[in-house]
């Protein structure tokens, strides 16, 4: 009838190849992916066969939102048609499917599945985080910081929190005995910029400031593990580089904060036992960071499900890697420093014009600021950074 199930869903290819193992020429494996190649990684053809960019055109546009993998469209519009027809039953077709999701995406930064909560925006878990802090404590962010993160902390400035603002390269430094906590996004949207999370992290451990991170704009192409034992919290919305529908997103929140951190969004779904009882007290939240998890949107975390499968296998293999090679391949390019991140900003003297002559060109890039932002995934080829190249040649 239609009805996802776990037995019907695709397994998506597994990814053999390891790091640092030559690809070029090497003889595509029937397992799935398993080299970028010379070409970048969208020249694989099993991740080329995962997804359908519009014919004829570039997709640079991750930053924005993410393409889905076939897989995670083909599970969302089984659900849909059970849905429509009413023959899906809610817990094992939409519900518990996306339960993988928490393991996924630990994995993919490093971490235990116990400190993943499921939040359905960014924004959300930084709401969680604001709510904590109190009249008088002191919070360090950047000046330009995105507002998902920004204007929960400036609710808690209403309540008489102090929150100073200063440039995003002065975030460690501005970390001072009594700051109650830093908190920034690790890639900035609006100029790829990336944190000195080390620098941040160790400034914040010896003045005794919890670390917020927001980390959308980053997973999975800049390493954050081994600075995860310094980070209190961090949030990832899932529909850009985690290539899974909006209404998705995940909070880590490292063990000694589960308990010290108020569950402001507790709910049914948060409980240790989600499906054992749904009425009356006494409140009995998981006691893993799935406490803070907020009841999960059905479709949105089914398609997520499938996504973020593809993504955790790909973690060793050398598609992330070629991604940002991608990335480095344009800065190098446009003469720009190169990113640390997937994200490009490239500054163009006339941006309409600049945007006019991509969208000639079947390119589509966002406009942020002076800059046109370019953010690759494996998707993409060699051969799309070189003719974005071309097309900004008259605008640097
Ligand atoms: C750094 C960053 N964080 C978060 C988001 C999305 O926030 P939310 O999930 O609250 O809509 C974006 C979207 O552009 C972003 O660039």
């Amino acid at each position: 009838m239609g009805v996802s199930t776990p037995e019907n869903r695709v397994a998506p290819p597994v990814v053999r190849r390891r790091r640092g193992v030559p690809s070029r020429g090497a003889a595509v494996a029937a397992t799935g992916p398993v080299a970028a190649g010379g070409g970048g990684p969208g020249t694989d053809p099993i991740v080329r066969s995962l997804f359908a960019p519009a014919p004829g055109s570039i997709y640079l546009d991750t930053a924005t939102y993410g393409l889905p993998p076939r897989p995670t469209v083909e599970v969302m519009e089984r659900a849909l048609r059970a849905w429509q027809s009413g023959q899906a039953n809610w817990i094992e077709d939409w519900d518990r499917p996306s339960d993988r999701c928490r393991a996924d995406f630990a994995s993919l930064i490093g971490t235990a599945a116990s400190t993943i909560a499921y939040i359905p925006a960014a924004s959300v878990g930084a709401g969680v985080v604001a709510t904590s802090i109190r009249a008088g404590d002191e919070v360090v962010v950047p000046i330009d910081e995105f507002t998902s993160t920004l204007y929960p902390l400036l609710v808690a400035a209403a309540r008489g929190a102090v929150i100073r603002e200063v440039r995003f390269e002065d975030l460690a430094d501005a970390i001072r005995p009594g700051t109650r906590l830093v908190a920034f996004s690790l890639v900035q949207m609006q100029t790829g910029k990336t944190a000195d999370l080390a620098a941040i992290c160790a400034r914040a451990r010896e003045n005794g400031a919890e670390v917020f991170v927001d980390a959308t704009q980053a997973v999975p192409f800049v390493p954050i593990a081994d600075l995860l034992p310094s980070i209190d919290y961090l949030v990832c919305a899932g529909y850009k580089h985690l290539l899974s529908p909006r209404g998705t997103g995940y909070f880590y929140v490292r063990s000694d904060r589960w308990l010290v951190l108020e569950a402001t969004n507790a709910n049914w779904r948060a409980a240790d036992q989600p499906f054992d009882r749904y009425f009356g007290g006494p409140l009995s939240l998981a006691a893993s960071a799935a406490r803070f998890d907020v009841s999960r949107a059905w479709h949105p975390w089914l398609g997520a499900s499938e996504s973020l499968r593809l993504l955790a296998s790909w973690k060793d293999s050398d598609l992330f890697p070629a991604v940002r090679r991608l990335a480095d391949r344009l800065a190098d390019g446009v003469g720009m420093p190169r990113p640390g991140s997937s994200l490009v900003c490239v500054p163009a003297g006339d941006t309409a014009r600049a945007r006019e002559a991509l969208t000639r060109a079947g390119i589509k890039a966002s406009v942020r600021g002076d800059s046109v932002r370019f953010a690759p995934h494996v998707y993409n080829t060699e051969a799309d950074i070189d003719r974005a190249i071309e097309v900004m040649q008259p605008f640097l």
